[in-house]
């Protein structure tokens, strides 16, 4: 987050102030007005390629739209076939395209952001509950047959969205921080599992542990209060309310080689010495800036899976910005799509690929800066009219080849 915000400010305060140099040295009619000026152009021209290069609308061919889909089964009954999920999240449970790709072609769905705390509190205030939306979502998957992961109980990143802000100043307050927190934990999971017991049969436990920048966990409330207890904390107080459920890790990675990944390791191998209850670990699998190297991808599920840990990928995006220099990109982000479902549909231990989405109609891209002004994003499986996009046909015959 840090490097980010680094990464966006610094080159906008450099132009600023070189903006603010001309000004000036023009004002004084200084001789460093040339050099000023020169700077001005060259960061000018800069800007504009980049705009057209990331920013500015795009169109591509689609010529998916012409090839008969022709497949004996839907993506759904292939998966269920097999033993394995495919999924979508799914944001606002009225829209149309639940029901029409639920429980046709989805056969698991993540709520994606109905069941964050935050999101479930009347106005943030911790312990008054409002379920009405995340029934909503659960309640229509659980009646069609469809598995539904839970995401997720304990989120430390992004105060007031994601967990309630009121945490903050309680914990602040708190004679005994450590106490307070272990509590106010207890009692959220406890509530929520209860709340879903039986409907939600598998949940993110800890979602992003990991620090974005740098390889380490991140400093947050809940490390900064219990250090890295509050994720074995976390996972046993799950496994307590519901020893039926499946307790997952969930994280992030652009770089499945990167140092972070062996302090995730280390993480993974101390939860399972000290006999904590983890189940799996998710990957979201989000392909933001770039798309990601599939054989560090393939070591590093099969390096969790030999630690007798289940795998899924649980986010699944890819912009399809990200392929505009391939002859045809919705092929090309077809191929890749399909080449990274198929690594984990050939381990038996990756059991489910979520997207993160039902279809491009509806992808977090659309409304998060700076994607938003980077159209289209059309990182998922169904287009905007839910034409399927080729990559699911390549999923289906992945699947009908799965042990
Ligand atoms: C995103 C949602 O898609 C957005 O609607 C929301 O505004 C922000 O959160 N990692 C996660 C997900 O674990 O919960 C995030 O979902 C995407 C990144």
């Amino acid at each position: 987050m840090i490097k980010y915000l680094i990464i966006t400010t610094v080159p906008a305060l450099f132009i600023l102030a070189s903006v603010i140099w001309l000004i000036v040295a023009l004002v004084r009619r200084s001789r460093s007005r040339k050099v000023a000026g020169g700077l001005v152009v060259v960061e000018i021209a800069i800007l504009v390629v980049l705009y057209f290069h990331w920013f500015a609308p795009k169109e591509f061919p689609r010529n998916y739209l012409n090839d008969a889909q022709q497949s004996s089964q839907t993506l759904a009954e292939a998966a269920t076939a097999k033993g394995f999920y495919i999924g979508a999240a799914i944001g606002n449970p009225s829209m149309p395209s639940y029901a029409n790709l639920v429980p046709k072609e989805y056969n698991s769905i993540t709520p994606e952001n109905a069941t964050k705390w935050r999101q479930m509190l009347v106005d943030g205030k911790i312990g008054e509950y409002d379920f009405t939306q995340a029934d909503a979502i659960v309640d229509y998957a659980v009646a069609n047959g469809v598995r539904v992961r839970g995401h997720t109980l304990v989120w430390g990143k992004f105060s007031g969205r994601t967990y309630p802000k009121e945490l903050d100043e309680r914990i602040a307050s708190a004679v005994d921080p450590a106490a307070e927190l272990r509590q106010v934990m207890r009692d959220h999971i406890t509530t929520v599992m209860t709340h879903f017991k039986g409907r939600i049969k598998v949940w993110d436990v800890v979602n992003e542990p990991m620090s974005m920048d740098g390889p380490y966990l991140d400093k947050h409330i809940y490390l900064n209060t219990l250090g890295k207890d509050y994720i074995a904390e976390a996972f046993q107080i799950a496994h307590e309310i519901d020893p039926s459920v499946q307790l997952f890790i969930n994280e992030q990675f652009g770089n499945y080689t990167s140092e972070g990944v062996e302090v995730f390791f280390d993480l993974l191998k101390w939860l399972q010495e000290e006999n904590v209850p983890i189940h799996g670990v998710g990957v979201q699998a989000h392909n933001i800036f770039k798309t990601h190297n599939l054989d560090e991808f393939r070591q590093f599920m099969n390096r969790v899976t030999e630690l007798g840990l289940l795998f899924e990928v649980t986010e699944f995006d890819a912009r399809i910005r990200l392929f505009d220099a391939a002859e045809d990109p919705y092929q090309a982000q077809a191929d890749y799509i399909t080449e990274y479902a198929r690594i984990c549909i050939e381990n038996p231990n990756c059991i489910g690929f979520t997207f993160w989405g039902l279809s491009d109609a509806g992808t977090w891209f659309d409304y998060v800066p700076p994607f938003s002004s980077m159209l289209p994003n059309d990182p998922l499986l169904f287009d905007i009219n839910l034409h399927a996009k080729p990559a699911r046909a390549g999923i289906i015959e992945a699947l009908e080849s799965r042990r």
